[in-house]
């Protein structure tokens, strides 16, 4: 009797140390391809997480859509069934979070330097913090860049949109950007724009460079106006039960790994997007437009309406702040 006891108890020992070293697995799914500063920062976020957690933490990047779209990855983290993403500030929208769609108002952030005073001020801050009731931790802001226009036309004045069937993300303030263009926003998941613009069931969509070469759509987009109208970027997100459920030392050393890995994303993002133009051009399928200082001024006048438009869904206080803190 007694050894069979002890036979238990030594069995029930060694399956819980082997469960005590079987790795934490953080499942992160993106939508964009591992060659974009997204997908770059989310391997070195899987490579800085696994070493400095010694392997207690294994890190599995799904890019591409390769577990889920848009809106079903953001319903997957509220469910568990992956633990990180890093969806656009323009996708916070169905989940309830409406002002990170601030983000998304045409020209809101004049340079880099503007939109950094935001988020990594209080602002930002306060913007993740909203993520919590929705059982959401908001870990860091991460960049992509200013977006261009494209179609099969000539976009040279907001007159050239009219009528045009634009693919948009899921926010309103996109959605109000188009129509002041005379445009036909239409709301498709990132992994469908391709498809949707070799297709014709969209006439144009707007990203930053590293988006639309990636995603190849300069294949099917022959003119690109360098309008540089707005910005994107992302908020990187975990599951936030998931992540108060860590052991304080692991979740220590994965804030570590996200901060070195949000140092490394703002450093490559310029960069990759200019080399993501170069490639465009020299792909020569796009013919690449700048606007002149005129046809610029032409756009900020039909699209700069849209702040006080939006100033209902967002709120004025929030704009205003965000307005004041990038002009500093
Ligand atoms: C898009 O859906 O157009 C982009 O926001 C995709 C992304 O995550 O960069």
């Amino acid at each position: 009797m007694k050894f069979k006891s002890l036979v238990v108890a030594l069995a029930a020992a060694v399956s819980m140390s082997a469960f005590a070293q079987a790795p934490i697995v953080i499942k992160f799914s993106h939508v964009v391809a591992t060659d974009t500063p997204k997908g770059q920062a989310a391997e070195r976020f899987k490579e800085l997480a696994e070493k400095n957690t010694k392997g207690r933490v294994k890190v599995e990047v799904y890019p591409n859509s390769q577990l889920y779209k848009d809106k079903e990855e953001m319903e997957a983290l509220q469910l568990g069934a992956v633990q990180m993403l890093a969806p656009s500030l323009a996708k916070f929208g169905p989940l309830g979070v409406k002002e990170f769609e601030a983000f998304d108002l045409p020209y809101i952030f004049p340079t880099k330097q503007a939109l950094y005073n935001v988020t990594e001020g209080p602002i930002g801050k306060g913007l993740l913090a909203k993520l919590e009731p929705k059982g959401i931790t908001g870990l860091a802001y991460w960049d992509n860049g200013f977006k261009v226009m494209s179609a099969n036309k000539p976009l040279h004045t907001p007159a050239d949109f009219k009528g045009l069937k634009m693919r948009i993300q899921s926010s309103k303030v996109l959605d109000a950007q188009m129509r002041a263009l005379g445009a036909n926003p239409q709301v498709l998941a990132f992994s469908e724009v391709y498809q949707a613009l070799q297709t014709g069931v969209v006439d144009g969509t707007e990203n930053p460079p590293s988006n639309m070469y990636t995603q190849k759509m300069h294949e099917v987009q022959k003119h690109v106006t360098l309008s540089n109208h707005g910005y994107l970027g992302y908020a990187v997100i975990v599951n936030k039960k998931f992540w108060d459920g860590l052991p304080a030392d692991i979740r220590g050393q994965l804030e570590k790994a996200m901060a070195d890995a949000t140092t490394f994303e703002k450093a490559i993002a310029q960069r990759d997007n200019d080399m993501a133009l170069d490639a465009i051009k020299k792909a020569g399928k796009t013919t690449i437009y700048t606007p002149t200082p005129a046809e610029q001024a032409a756009f900020r006048k039909v699209l700069l309406p849209v702040h006080k438009e939006m100033e209902g869904r967002i709120g004025k206080d929030l704009i205003t702040a965000i307005t004041k803190e990038a002009a500093k």
